[in-house]
């Protein structure tokens, strides 16, 4: 009963593919369908079958990362066997490690070596290591070189310089005949995109990371609710009212067919800004994001692992799938093809991955030193915890309450969050 719910959840991608061994297949993995992330979970996929002489179903999941959250905590608490391998958010160690098994016994103790130390301590929870590095992510900006040169300025590096310059290519680009183009475009709908989004404005404002890494909550300052203001102006503005309902793929829709000067998103679109279909091929420039002046830089550390549930019918299997994926040579192909980011600090030394994605060397500081959401601090929490932090942003950038009403008004939802237990 369960598994037929589960099934019309979540779309059977090997079947939507006219594979004709669905149900014969050894094992399941979930993946992400973000841009080219589907496809080239398939081919590694078909590489480890071709190895191995294994079958595998793959089934793909919804693109926002909440919406994946609530599917699989409905199906590890059911303690389905449904899916073996699963495609896990850096945010989610802390939340889902009772379903997962470790990786450490079944790999062995030396399995992520080689791996961000950051990330493997992200994973590692009570001592088990519940999930493999995959890709790891962090926010950058996305600019037009072509525009940006066309009107005599450079990428900008203070928020408000950002602001000037969307305003002014927006009204110009307009006033000569291309009434859709809009200055900046961001992730701006109530999910944990948003929390990205709204972390790297706040924390590049000097308003801290929401609940600092002491689990004190620290949201409710000046500086953050500053941040929040400077964003809500936006909409409307510089940034289409839309975008209070974008995520990773509607923000690179819009980029990518030429009508933004600006976009935050992650490495990932780069590969497809690239593409020979794109409007913006070669006309696109990557820095990092802008901060308030005489602030630091901030990125929102993402990114994906691998992950085994715990209620796995073949634990060996899956994790031998794991370790295949996560590998070098996967990751190399990942990062060439599809502009992931490695794991593995190796590959960043790699001629073929700097000639494919020339920032991965360029902004390599930017990756190595991402924000991270407080998942760590505030534990099985983070679900609450960002869900909160996003729907109050959400209402700042709706025109619904001032950046000053915001904080405060998370605030409060996180200490009775805490009072609870954190
Ligand atoms: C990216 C990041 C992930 C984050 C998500 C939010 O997929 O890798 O960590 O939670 O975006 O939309």
């Amino acid at each position: 009963m369960f598994k037929k719910t589960l099934i019309s959840a979540i779309a059977l991608a090997g079947a939507a593919a006219g594979s004709s061994q669905a149900q014969a297949a050894d094992l399941t993995i979930s993946c992400g369908a973000v841009g080219a992330e589907l496809t080239l979970c398939k081919q590694g996929v078909e590489a480890w079958e071709e190895k191995t002489g294994h079958e595998v179903d793959i089934v793909s999941t919804p693109n926002s990362s909440t919406e994946r959250l609530s599917l699989y905590q409905q199906i590890l608490s059911a303690q389905s066997s449904d899916i073996d391998v699963m495609q896990i958010d850096v945010v989610w160690p802390g939340l889902l490690a009772n379903h997962l098994l470790d990786l450490g016994e079944t790999l062995g103790e030396d399995a992520a070596e080689g791996h961000f130390e950051t990330i493997v301590a992200n994973n590692t929870i009570d001592g088990r290591l519940v999930a493999m590095p995959w890709f790891t992510d962090a926010g950058v900006l996305y600019y037009r070189k072509d525009l940006l040169e066309k009107h005599g300025v450079e990428a900008p590096e203070t928020w408000e310089e950002l602001t000037e310059i969307a305003t002014e290519i927006q009204a110009a680009e307009r006033e000569a005949g291309n009434d859709r183009m809009w200055g900046y475009v961001f992730q701006g709908r109530a999910y944990e995109g948003l929390t990205c989004n709204a972390l790297e404005w706040i924390a590049s404002y000097g308003g801290g990371t929401i609940v600092d890494a002491e689990g004190e909550i620290t949201i409710d300052n000046e500086r953050a609710a500053e941040a929040l203001d400077l964003a809500a102006s936006w909409i409307g503005n510089i940034s289409p009212k839309g975008a209070l309902n974008y995520t990773e793929e509607e923000a690179r829709g819009i980029f990518q067919s030429g009508n933004a000067v600006f976009m935050r998103n992650w490495p990932y679109a780069w590969s497809l800004a690239q593409s020979e279909d794109s409007n913006v091929r070669d006309k696109v420039g990557v820095v990092k994001l802008p901060s308030a002046e005489g602030k630091e830089s901030a990125a929102t550390l993402g990114g994906w692992n691998l992950a085994v549930s715990r209620y796995t019918e073949n634990p060996e299997l899956a994790a031998d799938l794991v370790a295949f994926l996560t590998g070098e040579a996967e990751q190399k192909r990942r990062a060439i093809e599809g502009a992931y980011n490695p794991t593995l600090a190796s590959l960043y030394e790699d001629e073929e991955v700097l000639a494919a994605v020339p920032f991965f060397g360029t902004l390599y500081d930017t990756f190595t030193n991402a924000v991270a959401r407080p998942s760590a601090p505030t534990g099985d929490n983070y679900g609450r915890v960002s869900n909160s932090f996003f729907n109050a942003v959400h209402q700042v950038l709706s025109g619904d309450q001032s950046g000053a009403e915001a904080v405060s008004q998370v605030d409060s939802e996180l200490s009775r969050i805490k009072r609870r237990r954190w």
